[in-house]
């Protein structure tokens, strides 16, 4: 089955990584150019370009168990893999919580061997999530913590409410991050700042993320969706192809020496040349019109 945006239920798709539970739950609808699909414990819709994946588990705070990571690995893979979306938004449902962890119930009595399945998901899940081929944004409406603070760094970007927590809490409950915070972490905000927050557990406000890099802009709760979309849309409308050269030089580069993170970006720049997008570009700017981009 396939929408005018090439959004597929497929059943098993082994290639891409598809998870034949959360599609069997899976459906598909669409009404006013909002395409929408149904998971368990996501909202997933589609709009202007904008992918929209929003945390649906109330009842736990937005905590991520085995079951929601898969879905959401699903859809990040319906994201990487349909042209016609352009931009990807993670948020939460409700006023409380983006993503109040992993999920502890199901956590406490895991064995070393299983608890390192349930790190691998997750962190094949983020990994994907951050080298999608297109811009993502977190928009962190409440509690983003543990896991929530993490599946919020996997993204290009963190909007906030001014309502938004973030920490990583879980040495408070005699761990340490598992889905990448102690690495994340530390490349955002430097590794005295990580080593504070991952230490000691403790939370920060919207504003002190700010402060320290964390977070990109800041939002009044009622205002962080429909500015992160506006902002999404935009971003939606540039050169996709040097978006994604963008992403992968950055991504790519940052743990280069510098010499070679350069000749990376030389590649990369030097490939957005064979794209209609940058004909278009600079022939509009010379012109003193608008550019039309294609994706092309
Ligand atoms: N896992 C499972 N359930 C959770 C949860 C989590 N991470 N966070 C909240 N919940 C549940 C609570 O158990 C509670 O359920 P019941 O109503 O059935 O009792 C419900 O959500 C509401 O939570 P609270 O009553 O605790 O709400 P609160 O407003 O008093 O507190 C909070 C909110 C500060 C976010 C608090 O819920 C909290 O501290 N949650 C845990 C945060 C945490 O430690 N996260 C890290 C998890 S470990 C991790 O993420 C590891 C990793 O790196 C992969």
């Amino acid at each position: 089955m396939a929408s005018s945006l090439g959004i597929r239920c497929p059943k098993v798709d082994e290639k891409n990584n598809m998870h034949s539970e959360s599609f069997s739950e899976a459906s598909e609808e669409s009404e006013k150019g909002v395409h929408r699909m149904e998971f368990k414990n996501l909202l997933f819709e589609v709009e202007d370009g904008v992918a929209t994946i929003t945390f649906n588990r109330p009842k736990a705070l937005n905590a991520m168990n085995t079951e929601t990571m898969k879905e959401l690995m699903d859809a990040a893979t319906l994201c990487k893999n349909d042209d016609a979306i352009k931009v990807l938004i993670l948020t939460g449902s409700g006023e409380k919580a983006f993503v109040a962890g992993a999920d502890i119930s199901e956590m406490q009595n895991l064995r070393p061997k299983e608890a390192l399945a349930f790190m691998e998901l997750g962190n094949e899940t983020l990994r994907l999530i951050e080298t999608l081929p297109k811009p993502s944004i977190a928009a962190v409406n409440g509690f983003a913590l543990g896991g929530g603070t993490e599946i919020s760094m996997a993204c290009d970007m963190r909007f906030a409410s001014e309502t938004a927590r973030f920490g990583q809490p879980e040495i408070l409950i005699g761990l340490i991050p598992g889905w990448g915070g102690t690495q994340r972490l530390s490349r955002l905000v430097g590794m005295g700042r990580a080593k504070e927050l991952i230490m000691c557990g403790e939370q920060v406000d919207a504003k002190r993320a700010y402060d320290v890099g964390l977070v990109n802009r800041i939002f009044p709760l009622d205002q962080l969706l429909p500015e992160t979309k506006k902002f999404a849309r935009k971003l939606a409308g540039m050169p996709g192809f040097a978006l994604k050269m963008a992403k992968h030089s950055i991504n790519y580069g940052y743990d280069l020496a510098l010499d070679n993170g350069i000749r990376l970006e030389m590649e990369c720049c030097a490939q957005c040349f064979s794209t209609d997008d940058q004909k278009e570009g600079m022939k509009a700017f010379l012109e003193k019109r608008k550019p039309v981009y294609t994706g092309s």
